[in-house]
């Protein structure tokens, strides 16, 4: 494919963790509506806690999360105290009656936490939350951070899922990313949580960073699969140093460029497909055995802020700074600057900076935005039974969207729409076309590819 053809197709756009999008939130979210939200939850909803820890002991220069590097533990330890008073504050609003399905610890890098503290937070969660035994406890770990006294903290939590980063494997990547990490270390941490009865295991893997070529993705994609991952999340690096000043730290001229990018995504994905992988939305890969693989064939795949999951829970409870949560009315997302966090909390109040309420036109949008970016596609028929009014408005957009097409990026099939094989790369721009809000608004993006 040539470059000018590869740069239309893949414009930037939103990666659609959410619809709408986080900068289209606004401040008329406030904590007094978060609070009633959550009171108008019915009882029985089910629900799924994330908790956000924002800091980390080294700084990758990649990285597009909300995190910042600390040397000093006494910054986490104020952090921790305003994090429980908000499990605290949400589970009274919440009561009891909701049955919690999943909790998610994400960040930054919640195992930059000491062993009792990581301890100390799960006992604040249940003192708070009804947590039943078999829940789903997903942790994100930094291989760097590990000791065994973390480990078997990690366990007594109830760690049932663990994602571990890895990135890239070869040196000259390494010291170009600033993330020094041996695949010994990181063989002895998938090795750890699987001796303590964790069954899935997640890899995360970029392409597209500085120096790696095809051949260097190669052999790093060897090695992970010799830990045999239970899933692999091959992300495509995103290069937004506008948004992450760290990043400018990145040689953009040692970037591989779009066409490089492509290939790149293209090798990685024969490669772990030929190993007996399949492929799960955009960017992941899952053991056919694997609950994302299954949810996938079955059409239940979820995407949310942390990706894909097969998460189903009525509302997602966000915990922690910049934490964004989704309730059946809309998102809600915590203020991002930790001393303002703690500010709001101390001062015994929710910490909620912005958010969004749904219009019957954003679900409808929701809905489709949704289903393209982990179907590929979707049922003209369900959108208009589903969503009435709006739905037709949309499918009539569909309609012409498909006849209008000429890049073989969106195909009507009967009552069905959808992005063809070859097209897949390219499913963030399709979604883009159903966006309202970013026909309007001026927020930028990453390269689609
Ligand atoms: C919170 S970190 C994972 C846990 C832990 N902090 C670690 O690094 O091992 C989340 C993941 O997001 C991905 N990520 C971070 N910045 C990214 C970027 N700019 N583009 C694409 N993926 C990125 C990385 O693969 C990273 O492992
Ligand atoms: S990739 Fe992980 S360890 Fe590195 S800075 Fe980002 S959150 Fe921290």
């Amino acid at each position: 494919m040539s470059v000018r053809l590869l740069s239309k197709l893949a414009a930037p756009a939103p990666r659609y963790t959410s619809y709408p999008t986080a900068p289209h939130f606004h401040a008329g979210i406030d904590a007094a509506v978060y609070r009633g939200w959550l009171e108008e939850l019915p009882d029985g909803a089910s629900l799924s806690l994330y908790l956000h820890i924002p800091y980390c002991d080294r700084l990758c220069w990649f990285c597009a999360c909300h995190t910042k590097q600390t040397l000093s533990y006494a910054p986490v330890q104020r952090y921790l105290e305003a994090l429980k008073r908000e499990i605290a504050t949400v589970g009274a609003a919440v009561g009891r009656r909701r049955m919690v399905s999943a909790v998610h610890f994400g960040g930054g890098s919640p195992t930059l936490l000491r062993a009792d503290d990581m301890v100390a937070l799960s006992e604040a969660l249940s003192s708070s939350f009804e947590i039943p035994v078999g829940c789903e406890i997903s942790v994100e770990i930094d291989p760097s951070d590990m000791d065994e006294a973390r480990f078997d903290a990690l366990a007594r939590a109830g760690m049932t899922r663990a994602s571990l980063g890895v990135q890239d494997f070869e040196p000259a990547v390494q010291k170009a990313i600033n993330r020094m990490q041996s695949y010994e270390q990181t063989r002895w941490a998938v090795e750890s949580v699987r001796e303590r009865g964790v069954a899935s295991v997640n890899l995360d893997v970029l392409y597209g960073l500085p120096h790696q070529t095809e051949a260097t993705l190669t052999r790093t994609l060897e090695q992970v699969l010799t830990l045999s991952p239970d899933r692999i999340a091959l992300f495509g690096y995103a290069h937004v140093p506008w948004f992450k000043k760290h990043q400018t730290m990145i040689d953009e001229a040692a970037l591989p460029d779009i066409a490089a990018r492509y290939g790149q995504a293209q090798l990685a994905a024969r490669l772990v497909q030929a190993a007996g992988y399949v492929p799960v939305g955009l960017d992941h890969f899952s053991k056919p055995s694997d609950g994302l693989a299954q949810a996938c064939v079955e059409g239940r795949l979820r995407r949310n802020f942390q990706g894909y999951t097969v998460d189903e829970a009525d509302a997602l409870i966000g915990l922690g700074a910049s934490a964004v949560g989704r309730l059946p009315q809309g998102y809600v997302q915590n203020l991002s600057a930790t001393g303002q966090y703690e500010r709001a909390l101390v001062e015994g109040g929710l910490a909620v900076a912005r958010g969004i309420g749904f219009t019957p036109e954003d679900r409808a949008r929701s809905f489709v935005i949704e289903r393209l970016m982990c179907d590929f596609g979707f049922s003209g028929v369900e959108l208009r039974d589903r969503f009435g009014p709006a739905g037709k408005v949309i499918l009539r957009e569909a309609q012409d969207l498909a006849a209008m097409d000429e890049d073989g990026l969106f195909l009507r099939q009967g009552d069905n729409f959808v992005v063809p094989q070859e097209a897949r790369p390219f499913v963030r721009n399709v979604a883009a076309r159903f966006d309202t809000y970013l026909r309007n608004g001026q927020a930028r993006h990453s390269q689609a590819i």
